[in-house]
């Protein structure tokens, strides 16, 4: 309890965010065995200079790669993010960033996807915060951008 209240107290002091009580990550911990991966190990300038891994459920596969077909509802994409020095992503994974589909028109403000941020413990740290979405959103001036997610596979 008092270590609990003294990492939100050092959360709110770093405005780190810290574990969303009650909140259950959208992603499945055996997801591994069914997910494929649609982006390989490589460096991320934009999710904090992490290397990172994508893959996709076998529902948001086909879409992910073709970029024709919309994402189907409850569809998942995942991005690993391992240390910067992790050039082959094979050490451990750091954190999840996850997007999953909701229904056309459901939530425009977040592009339709459920925006989740998944710490190491697999506790989920951000759930639809809007910074996802906002800059997933500015991704969409970009010409590689498809339903939200961010570049070309
Ligand atoms: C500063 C801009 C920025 C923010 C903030 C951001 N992203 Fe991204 N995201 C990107 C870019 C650019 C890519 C594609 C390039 C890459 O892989 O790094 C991406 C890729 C992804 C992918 C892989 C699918 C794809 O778009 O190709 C997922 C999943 C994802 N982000 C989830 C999230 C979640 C969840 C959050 C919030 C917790 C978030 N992102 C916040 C810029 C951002």
């Amino acid at each position: 309890m008092r270590r609990g209240l003294l990492l939100l107290f050092a959360g709110l002091l770093t405005g780190c965010p810290g574990p969303t009580p009650g909140v259950d990550p959208l992603l499945p911990a055996d997801y591994a065995d069914t997910y494929t991966e649609v982006r390989d190990c490589r460096s991320s300038g934009d999710h904090d200079l992490h290397n990172i891994r994508v893959l996709a459920d076998p529902a948001a596969l086909g879409p992910y790669l073709n970029r024709m077909d919309p994402f189907p509802v409850g569809s998942i994409i995942v991005k690993e993010e391992y240390d910067f020095g992790d050039s082959d992503c094979s050490g451990e994974i750091l954190r999840w960033t996850i997007m999953q589909r909701l229904e056309e028109g459901e939530s425009p403000p977040d592009l339709d996807w459920h925006w989740q941020d998944v710490n190491q413990d697999f506790f989920v740290t951000e759930d639809n915060s809007e910074r996802c979405a906002q800059c997933h959103f500015d991704c969409g001036a970009a010409t590689t951008s498809y339903m939200g997610t961010c570049t070309d596979p």
